[in-house]
């Protein structure tokens, strides 16, 4: 018997496959995580992330340029201070690393491309929290409410146009948004990282902010195994006002970014983190996958899941690739 339904039909060549894809990566949907340290006067390399490293202020502009020229559609800054305090003082001081290399950046670039920060204080604080200690060593969920609203607004002084709320404090967006207004910030827009997971996938970017932490963060973040949970942050995110919400580890949590996708009626992001970056480079640097194929897989997976938009350290390596096919095809040279 011979079948009458071929689904196979519509896979049998390139330009067949490429007419009928359901997902494609476009540049502008991909964020680069960028990492400035203070104090440095030559980039330094992350041993666990090979290929990225702790920028200068001017490595960081060359890469910010490389990365508006390839497409992408924005840059997210992470600040790593000299030194640090349990209250985070870095973060909230005009000249603090994150805040200077933001109006650094954001006067250079911010009418090309969208210059975002990070907004939490584990960069900061001596003990490598999210957020400052009470008496008895716990964190403080509406004492580091205060601080993030202070570090908003020293994050919209500089310049950022997209904070990006990563803390995983109870009210964190509702706080933000109030001191904002207050401040004359109505503009500046929040990005929620709404369901983020305490995951073993961001050892990596310790090393890359060189965390202090001891212990983790499981206190805040939420445990692996709930599902529902990461529905329930992203709707109070979102009843706070948060203009985009994330989800965070990504390839993991596809399952919890499906279900905010079909909840959300703002835009819906993944972040693909150091060590879903560092889980590729290592096993590529070995010879035991395809390096690119699995980089394009990974970041198509996390759009078909329902993402928008998603933050990975790959960002500007995909968008060049992804000019250079489309270059190629406009030659005649390939599908
Ligand atoms: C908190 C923050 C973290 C990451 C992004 N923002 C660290 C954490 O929550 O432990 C991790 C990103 C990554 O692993 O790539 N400032």
């Amino acid at each position: 018997m011979s079948p009458t339904i071929r689904p196979r039909r519509l896979r049998a060549s390139a330009p067949m496959r490429r007419l009928v894809a359901e997902t494609r990566i476009h540049p502008a949907q991909l964020v680069l995580p960028m990492f400035v340290a203070e104090g440095l006067r030559e980039p330094r390399a992350i041993s666990s992330m090979p290929g990225q490293v702790q920028h200068t202020l001017d490595s960081a502009a060359r890469e910010v340029e490389r990365a508006i020229a390839a497409g992408v559609g924005g840059v997210m800054l992470f600040g790593v201070p000299e030194h640090k305090d349990a209250v985070g003082s870095g973060a909230t001081d005009p000249e603090g690393i994150l805040n200077a290399a933001t109006r650094f950046l954001a006067e250079r670039f911010g009418d090309a491309t969208v210059i975002q920060t990070d907004l939490c204080l584990d960069e900061f604080t001596d003990h490598g929290h999210c957020g400052v200690l009470a008496a008895d060593g716990s964190v403080d969920n509406d004492a580091t409410l205060e601080r993030y609203a202070d570090m908003a607004i020293a994050q919209a002084e500089a310049g950022s146009q997209l904070l990006g709320m990563s803390g995983m404090m109870d009210g964190q967006v509702e706080h933000a948004r109030a001191a904002l207004d207050a401040a004359g910030h109505a503009g500046t827009a929040i990005l929620g990282y709404s369901a983020k997971y305490a995951s073993a996938l961001y050892g990596p970017f310790r090393e890359a902010v060189d965390s202090s932490l001891t212990g983790d963060r499981k206190t805040y973040q939420q445990d692996p195994g709930n599902r529902r949970e990461g529905l329930r942050e992203a709707l109070l995110d979102l009843a706070e006002g948060a203009d985009i919400v994330m989800v965070k580890p990504a390839s993991l949590y596809l399952d919890v970014l499906a279900d905010v996708a079909a909840a959300s009626d703002v835009p819906v992001w993944a972040y693909q983190v150091s060590g879903e970056y560092a889980m590729v480079e290592a096993a590529a640097e070995r010879g035991w996958i395809d390096r690119d194929r699995l980089i394009a897989e990974s970041i198509t997976s996390i759009l078909r899941a329902g993402a928008d938009t998603v933050l990975t350290y790959w960002a500007v390596e995909l968008a060049e690739r992804l000019q250079a096919q489309s270059g190629a095809r406009a030659a005649g040279g390939i599908a």
